[in-house]
């Protein structure tokens, strides 16, 4: 109880309150006389000053030795990903399901592929650059020779993907039972695939489950190829009329008419197993055709 007995009214803690931030007796205010205010104000006022000009010298020293055609730092000798298209997803993976008595169904598969496929339009493509590419062959530049400071790239037109450019079926065959995928495999700045001597990188799906239901595999381009001439890229400030090289994979599907598969991008140089990242090198997916 002696506590409370001490405690102060209201009155008296404003009297403190107002004696801290004015004290007359010994001329301070908020603790510290006027004189000595304007040093500590001074004083952190420079602090300041310099620090920022510390950071701007950083910010500027840092910028100054970046190179804007390449990232500076690439953690690990890194393994490209791979993607699917339509990339409708379930649950965790992708799922591709449709009905093939739906409009509706496989309609968002088809749009889902023509709008993916929009800057692979064949007349985009042929006023792309196209200077140069020799099938095959590493398309290795050191010089900026394209306009404007830039390097050449080779194009990639939806023809190369035959039955599956959506030219003669539109439906790429979301209608039936012979669904088209497109397997695209992530850009990576001066990466090369293989070597000179090994074959190029392909695309090679495997049937992980339900192997009764899948009669026949496609690959479009022939054999499934990413041709070497789409490789290394030099980066968006670089090549900015770069497109990645794509697989169409056209399955007919049987009896259950579903399937688990995994596609790979086969090449010495790009790792699959890697446990922290499940699409390095690789996709899985299910298909499902219902009627
Ligand atoms: C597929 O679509 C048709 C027509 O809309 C419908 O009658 C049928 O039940 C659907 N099938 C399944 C498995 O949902
Ligand atoms: C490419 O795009 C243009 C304009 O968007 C369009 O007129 C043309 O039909 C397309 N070509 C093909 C082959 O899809
Ligand atoms: C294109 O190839 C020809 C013959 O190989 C070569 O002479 C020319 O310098 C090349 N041009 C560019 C821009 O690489
Ligand atoms: C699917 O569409 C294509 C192209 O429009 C057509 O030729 C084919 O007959 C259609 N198939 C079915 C089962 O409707
Ligand atoms: C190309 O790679 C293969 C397999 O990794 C290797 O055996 C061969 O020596 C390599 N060739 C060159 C020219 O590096
Ligand atoms: C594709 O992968 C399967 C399973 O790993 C293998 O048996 C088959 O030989 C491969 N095909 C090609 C063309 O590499």
């Amino acid at each position: 109880m002696a506590a409370l007995k001490e405690k102060r009214t209201c009155g008296q803690r404003c009297e403190d309150f107002g004696r801290f931030v004015w004290n007359s007796d010994n001329g301070t205010f908020m603790g510290r006389t006027p004189v000595k205010w304007v040093y500590i104000s001074l004083y952190y006022l420079a602090f300041y000053v310099v620090m920022t000009g510390l950071f701007c010298l950083a910010i500027y020293v840092l910028m100054y030795t970046l190179d804007p055609y390449a990232p500076d730092y690439q953690d690990r000798l890194k393994s490209p990903g791979v993607m699917v298209w339509p990339d409708t997803y379930g649950e965790e993976k992708v799922e591709i399901n449709y009905n093939t008595s739906d409009k509706c169904s496989w309609m968002k598969m088809t749009n889902i592929l023509n709008k993916f496929l929009e800057p692979y339009n064949d007349t985009a493509q042929h006023e792309c650059y196209n200077h140069n590419c020799t099938k095959g062959k590493y398309y290795i530049q050191n010089t900026f020779s394209a306009p404007d400071h830039t390097k050449w790239a080779c194009s990639f037109t939806k023809s190369m993907l035959g039955p599956c450019s959506g030219h003669e079926d539109p439906t790429f065959g979301y209608n039936c039972s012979m669904p088209c995928v497109v397997i695209k495999m992530n850009r990576i700045i001066n990466f090369l695939p293989t070597n000179e001597t090994e074959p190029p990188p392909y695309v090679n799906c495997t049937i992980l489950e339900g192997h009764d239901n899948v009669d026949k595999m496609e690959y479009f381009p022939e054999g499934g190829i990413m041709d070497r001439s789409y490789f290394p890229y030099y980066g968006k400030q670089a090549q900015p009329m770069y497109v990645n090289p794509l697989v169409a994979v056209r399955f007919h599907l049987v009896g259950e008419r579903s399937a688990k598969i995994q596609c790979r991008v086969v090449s010495h140089q790009i790792s699959y197993q890697n446990y922290h990242d499940p699409y390095e090198g690789k996709v899985d997916f299910s298909l499902k055709a219902v009627k």
